[in-house]
């Protein structure tokens, strides 16, 4: 009878014991938070970092099935992953999601992905659809960096990274604000990673080409010549130069070779040059889209 007595005391002692394992393992849990998750280079980046043993967050807009993908995602790689859907654009919305962040979770990484972008005749372009790519690339990835800093700081190692593009080194007519949000992330994110050198978190900025991401990217990605092609990476590439080169404490990433030579050429030649070249790509493109 006593023994019975003290082998059922035993088990609850090893149940409570679990429980508080549990509980502090929960709580010292460190998630990575990756904004545009649902599809393309987010995506590939889930995947990559959840390969990496990393528990996620990921974020994407409403609609977009990523509670399908982050089940998917957690069973595959054995690993945590929550989820928010949220507009990024809609400033209620995003001060939201950064209060959940930053009170209920211990992050380090952050991935500023979600960016969008397209080509347009500026003098006609809607409001709405330059206000989205200014508050998407530019407001919200500045908003999350900076609400999500102090949990950030919290960590012994803690990592931003900023995917910004190849279009962050030369102005492009017919694309007008989208090269000039990306130029807008290199600066920012150069100067943050001088601002915060000395301190335990490192600021990346990544530099892709084209990828074919999506059926628009890919169409456009397919009316190329071979030699701008031959520099098209997939997704999956990009994202694992990215984490292999953020974990390695790189600041500055331009994926693959080709993507390199790209950078050298464009810092070489001459703006009004690079100028002429894509004023008369682009306008064929944006001619093709009208006539569609
Ligand atoms: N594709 C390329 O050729 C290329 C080249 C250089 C740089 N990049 C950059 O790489 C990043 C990813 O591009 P991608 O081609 O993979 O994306 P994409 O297929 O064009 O999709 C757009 C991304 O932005 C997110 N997004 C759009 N509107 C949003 C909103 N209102 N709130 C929250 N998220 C929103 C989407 O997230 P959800 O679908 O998850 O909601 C999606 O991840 C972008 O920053 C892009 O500028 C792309």
């Amino acid at each position: 009878m006593e023994q019975g007595l003290f082998v059922q005391n035993f088990d609850k002692m090893i149940n409570r014991i679990k429980i508080t394992v549990m509980i502090i393992m929960k709580k010292n849990r460190l998630y990575t938070v990756i904004t545009g998750a649902s599809r393309g280079l987010g995506k590939s980046l889930a995947h990559e970092c959840a390969a990496c043993n990393r528990n996620l967050i990921l974020i994407s807009l409403p609609g977009e099935n990523i509670n399908l993908l982050a089940t998917r995602i957690s069973v595959i790689y054995n690993i945590e992953v929550r989820y928010f859907e949220t507009d990024l654009t809609n400033d209620r919305e995003l001060n939201h999601l950064c209060d959940e962040l930053s009170v209920k979770f211990n992050i380090d990484m952050l991935i500023n992905n979600a960016g969008i972008g397209g080509v347009h005749d500026f003098t006609n372009a809607s409001a709405a659809y330059i206000d989205n790519i200014i508050l998407l690339n530019i407001k919200a990835l500045v908003t999350l960096t900076q609400r999500l800093l102090p949990v950030l700081k919290k960590q012994e190692k803690a990592y931003i990274l900023n995917i910004a593009s190849m279009a962050s080194f030369g102005p492009m007519p017919y694309k007008t604000v989208y090269p000039a949000s990306k130029a807008f992330v290199y600066s920012f994110s150069r100067s943050l990673y001088a601002e915060l050198k000395d301190t335990n978190v490192l600021v990346s900025v990544a530099h892709p080409g084209g990828m074919a991401t999506n059926p628009h990217v890919s169409e456009r990605i397919n009316s190329y010549n071979r030699l701008i092609k031959s520099t098209i990476l997939s997704p999956d590439s990009v994202a694992r130069i990215c984490i292999r080169n953020v974990l390695n404490g790189k600041s500055i990433i331009i994926p693959g070779i080709m993507g390199k030579l790209s950078w050298v050429i464009i810092k070489i030649l001459p703006t009004q040059f690079l100028l002429d070249v894509f004023k008369k790509s682009l306008l064929k493109e944006l001619k093709l889209i009208h006539a569609a």
